[in-house]
């Protein structure tokens, strides 16, 4: 990580965003290449989507005290392993044939749990559907090991480190990188909410970036479509397995906003919003602004800082609930200025994190009322607001999953997504990720 931030030191830097006129000049992924042949008269996205063992090579992954084997076509290398969560590893290979490099995310045995089976179709689905600079695009999908295949392969524009690495670097930051980095957040966030989609897990390390300063967002698993696109499309979430309810997953404690952990099952496009203010405090302040142990601490770590909310601030909880008498086991409790926080913070970053870690969901401005904040001003265009021009479309959400029918459909998408010929080979590339 060595000299990690020296470009940045010397100023950030936009990357130029392709034009649109260029974007819709670009070859629609893989499509010509579908139709290409191999020797036994196979196309090539039958070879990735229901293919032979044969044709793959396995690889020896490991990242921390990880290990998994990877199958990949046979032409490609291993660079290393880069990240785990908590449902897939992730490791940068490289094509040797096209010298590109791309991110491979592992879902191992993916259908033991079918509401986690549905979480990765539906991360294909929207990572397919959206096309924006700090979204990570997906390069290409296959499932070895014939049609009752268990593993699904996930190939991903590779990034060199997520934020949270960055963080706890150590490496100096300043306001300049605090703000290109939320503004990017904020650009793909609010893609993603004129999409009708709310990601629901917003934190560091769901977010990838590059030395240069560029930011993607990643993990779409918990990803979730917003009233509107309920109203569009299938009602998401609605055919799951009964006993992995949605409050089981919503997102990583530190980031959830007072209306997740009050009421779990409630959630808009705020719940983000909320998250990006918790992920520019953390910028700045270099840890977690709510760190709660547990579900209840962390509310209480929340009113520790906003204070006590008022009660216009509650006005979306029923005063007879539980969480309305439980909020008030804590007694009136003063608010601590963020100033106070952040002592190194500027007027215009405590005036964006006040307006976006707010109480009430409703108070909080919307994303794209997020990227005109005054914080904003220095970087924003006009240009860089890019919105999807349909919500997505979520129909193909509403099936009961069972194996056979994840399968079917995670095949299908092998099928028509193909493999990762286009695979993109980010600034820097092996070069960078040779000296992570
Ligand atoms: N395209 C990528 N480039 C670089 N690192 C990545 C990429 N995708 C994921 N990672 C790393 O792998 C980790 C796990 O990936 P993620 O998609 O968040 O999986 P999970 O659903 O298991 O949390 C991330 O936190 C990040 O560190
Ligand atoms: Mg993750």
């Amino acid at each position: 990580m060595s000299n990690l931030w020296a470009q940045l030191r010397g100023g950030v830097r936009r990357t130029s965003r392709k034009s649109n006129e260029e974007k819709e000049n670009q070859d629609p992924p893989n499509n010509e290449e579908k139709e290409l042949k191999d020797a036994h008269g196979n196309t090539k996205a039958e070879l990735f989507g229901i293919s032979a063992e044969s044709e793959f090579r396995t690889h020896s992954v490991h990242f921390k005290s990880l290990h998994s084997e990877f199958k990949t076509p046979k032409d490609w290398t291993l660079l290393k392993g880069i990240g785990a969560g908590a449902y897939g590893m992730v490791a940068a290979f490289k094509d040797t044939k096209t010298g590109k490099s791309m991110g491979i995310k592992k879902i191992t045995r993916a259908f033991d749990d079918l509401a986690d089976g549905k979480r990765i179709l539906r991360e294909i689905k929207l990572l397919g559907g959206f096309s924006h600079d700090n979204i990570v695009g997906l390069v290409g999908l296959y499932a070895p090991g014939g049609p009752d295949f268990e593993d699904i392969y996930i190939c991903i524009e590779l990034m060199e480190m997520d934020l949270s690495r960055v963080i706890k670097s150590g490496e100096p930051l300043g306001e300049e990188h605090h703000r290109w980095m939320t503004y990017q957040i904020l650009l793909g966030t609010l893609y993603m909410h004129s999409a009708g989609v709310v990601h629901r897990d917003l934190k560091p390390s769901n977010i990838l970036v590059n030395r240069d300063c560029t930011i993607k967002i990643c993990d779409f698993g918990l990803a979730r479509g917003s009233v509107l696109s309920v109203c569009l499309g299938g009602e998401t979430g609605q055919h799951d397995p009964p006993n992995k309810k949605l409050t089981e997953y919503v997102v990583t404690r530190y980031y959830r906003a007072p209306e997740v952990v009050l009421l779990a099952s409630e959630y808009g496009h705020s719940i983000d919003v909320w998250a990006v203010g918790c992920i520019l405090c953390e910028l700045i302040g270099r840890k977690p602004v709510f760190k709660g142990k547990d579900h209840l601490d962390q509310i209480e770590q929340i009113i520790n800082v906003l204070g006590s909310p008022s009660e216009e601030d509650l006005s979306w909880l029923k005063t007879s609930s539980s969480a309305c008498r439980f909020l008030a086991l804590f007694g009136e409790k003063p608010a601590k200025s963020w100033e106070q926080l952040y002592p190194e913070a500027s007027p215009k970053a405590i005036g964006a994190i006040n307006a976006m870690v707010r109480f009430h969901p409703a108070k909080r401005p919307t994303s794209k009322e997020c990227v005109r904040l005054p914080y904003f001003e220095e970087v924003y265009r006009q240009e860089d607001v890019v919105l999807r021009e349909q919500p997505l479309d979520w129909s193909f959400d509403a099936f009961v999953p069972t194996r056979l029918t994840l399968q079917e459909r995670i095949r299908a998408e092998c099928l028509r997504i193909g493999p990762p010929i286009d695979a993109v080979d980010q600034r820097g590339g092996d070069r960078n990720l040779a000296s992570l």
